[in-house]
């Protein structure tokens, strides 16, 4: 039968998958480079350097704003190889760093891949030429692993939060591996910290909050970061990734999201704790109701891992102060059940499961374990959660669920159909209006080849196809932007070929149309996505570009990837994307 669908929102000509070391984009579109990793970010007072790894970006208008405003995006993680000049020429892989015949790693290297950490403002104009630059601004800041923040909500001082820097557990050091992020209705960023566990290392018997969430058992952390020989100033920074003894609780200070006024530059970021701690992807909101609850959704990227709900306790209000939203409210869990209905089950001390017989104290207690406490509510495991996106004209919510290799036949649920799903889905829920704790879901649309793909009804093509869904987002007029991030462990190799290099589609959901717009250059993913209110400028980030190089190659100074300056080492960068027409872009 035939369904009568809307006309297209999308106007523009797919392009076809390329592995070349370079931006394409649709006939009719043209973009501009800027803040590459290690170039000056321009500050009245200070020197200041932009971060690595580019990912979830947030444009703050300010004067009004299509061609002014403060930029601002997480910096993930770093590249060793390509942070130190010293490592050029000599055999190093990708994350591999310089331990000398002591044990020790040099202090200087370790605070540099501190301060490439962490997240960038920029404050930035488009002239008269229509180029966008950073501009010298007070305004300008950043914000790395030692930086000192501030821990609210109920695990704020809880014995688990206690730490040498920190007796009362009130206080930390720094923000690592943030990844997705999120933007509250009250214009503050928050930046999402993830795949932080792997920076700290135990190699004694670990406490729970350590085990579940994926700590280190032997040698050392992710960097090594806890083998610099330090000064006295800077030792316990450098020890407390190696969480025994009196840095136990080091770790508990990471797993949160973090709040960060854009628009104040000396204020102190806040870890709200009330979102639970857990590999937190990035914090979608739904718009916010004057009286109402204000309500967000979180994805926890790690195989079978959840997705979460949160609702604030009292109500949001444009024009009145009151408390911080984050700080008091409920966190909830989700469970798909098989026959396309859902429920959102409440993480809440003394509730169901979570009592002092299961080893928790107190609510502090329940959301620096929420993983656990998840786990004993019988929430759904699912494919990896990465962002999030809400329909402005449906209100429904999309996830990305990236991929699972490790899902077995029996594991497969109805959420979470394919064994070994090795090319992701997106998911898709409605609120249910008459109960406040169910919804109903569908499977948007499953990735991958031609054989094994589907979205409204048909197979994916040559001028659709795609795997590893990972940044979502939509624009005002209600297109769905999907990036990929296609691991670099299988990028350009058999049956993953057929994709090229990752990249970026646009899709429209009530007339269900999908095309490729963007693809991006060697050994990158695509991410961090925003634009301009009206819709003329988007903004994307092209992170970890040449991560396909091998130690071999880099030992004779080659790269997969010279992205983007053709020359020397390749950098993450933000890509400024226009229409030569100066029209909206995906129309
Ligand atoms: Fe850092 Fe889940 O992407
Ligand atoms: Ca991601
Ligand atoms: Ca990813
Ligand atoms: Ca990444």
């Amino acid at each position: 039968s035939t369904v009568s669908r809307p006309a297209s929102r999308l106007g523009f000509n797919p392009v076809m998958v390329s592995e070349a070391d370079k931006i394409i984009l649709p006939e009719g579109y043209q973009y501009q480079v800027i803040l590459p990793f290690g170039s000056r970010l321009p500050h009245p007072d200070q020197e200041l350097t932009i971060g690595s790894h580019h990912d979830g970006m947030h444009f703050f208008p300010i004067y009004g704003g299509n061609g002014e405003g403060l930029l601002v995006l997480n910096h993930e993680y770093i590249e060793p190889r390509f942070l130190h000049n010293s490592y050029q020429g000599r055999t190093f892989s990708s994350s591999a760093v310089y331990i000398d015949s002591e044990g020790h790693r040099d202090a200087k290297e370790v605070l540099d891949e501190m301060a490439a950490h962490g997240v960038t403002v920029v404050h930035i104009k488009r002239d008269e030429q229509g180029e966008w630059l950073p501009t010298t601004s007070p305004l300008n800041r950043r914000i790395d692993a030692t930086t000192l923040m501030e821990i609210s909500g109920p695990a704020r001082g809880h014995e688990k939060m206690r730490t040498p820097f920190s007796p009362e557990g009130t206080q930390a050091r720094g923000t690592i591996n943030n990844c997705a992020h999120g933007v509250t209705p009250w214009g503050t960023y928050l930046t999402c910290e993830e795949n932080w566990a792997g920076y700290f290392y135990n190699p004694t018997s670990q406490p729970r909050e350590q085990q579940r969430y994926g700590v280190r058992s032997e040698t050392s952390g992710r960097y090594a970061w806890e083998r610099a020989k330090g000064s006295a100033t800077h030792a316990d920074l450098f020890q407390r990734f190696k969480a025994d003894d009196e840095f136990v609780n080091e770790p508990n200070q990471f797993g949160w999201v973090v709040e960060i006024d854009p628009l104040d530059p000396h204020s102190t970021p806040i870890k709200r704790t009330a979102l639970g701690r857990f590999a937190h992807e990035g914090v979608i909101f739904r718009p916010a109701i004057e009286g109402q609850p204000i309500e967000c959704y979180m994805g926890d990227d790690a195989r079978f891992e959840y997705i979460y709900r949160y609702v604030s306790d009292t109500t949001y209000s444009k024009n009145k102060p009151q408390p911080n939203l984050l700080d008091k409210g409920t966190l909830y869990v989700a469970k798909f059940h098989e026959d396309g209905r859902g429920e959102w089950l409440p993480l809440v001390f003394g509730q169901g499961p979570l009592t002092a017989e299961n080893g928790f104290d107190s609510q502090g207690d329940v959301l620096i374990n929420t993983r656990l406490a998840a786990d004993l509510m019988g929430a759904t495991k699912m494919d990896r959660p990465e962002w999030g996106a809400i329909d402005p004209n449906s209100g429904e919510v999309y996830f990305t669920l990236t991929n699972n290799t490790r899902r077995q036949a029996e594991q497969v649920d109805a959420a979470n159909p394919r064994a070994g799903n090795p090319y992701g889905h997106i998911i898709r829920w409605q609120e249910s209006t008459t109960l406040p704790t169910h919804f109903n879901w569908d499977i948007f649309l499953l990735a991958g080849d031609q054989s094994d793909s589907e979205f409204a009804g048909v197979p994916l093509n040559d001028t659709n196809q795609f795997n590893a869904p990972d940044g979502l987002w939509f624009d005002k007029d209600g297109r769905l932007w999907i990036q990929t991030d296609m691991s670099e462990r299988v990028l350009n190799t058999g049956d993953f070929s057929q994709f090229g290099n990752n990249q970026m589609l646009a899709c429209d959901p009530a007339s269900g149309d999908l095309r490729r717009f963007l693809v991006g250059p060697i050994g990158q993913e695509i991410t961090g996505i925003t634009a301009t209110p009206d819709g003329k400028t988007l903004f994307i980030n092209v992170q970890h570009p040449g991560a396909t190089t091998t130690a071999d190659a880099f030992k004779r100074n080659q790269f997969s990837s010279r992205w983007p300056m053709g020359y020397g080492v390749p950098r993450s960068a933000t890509v400024v994307i226009t229409k030569t027409d100066g029209g909206v872009i995906g129309t």
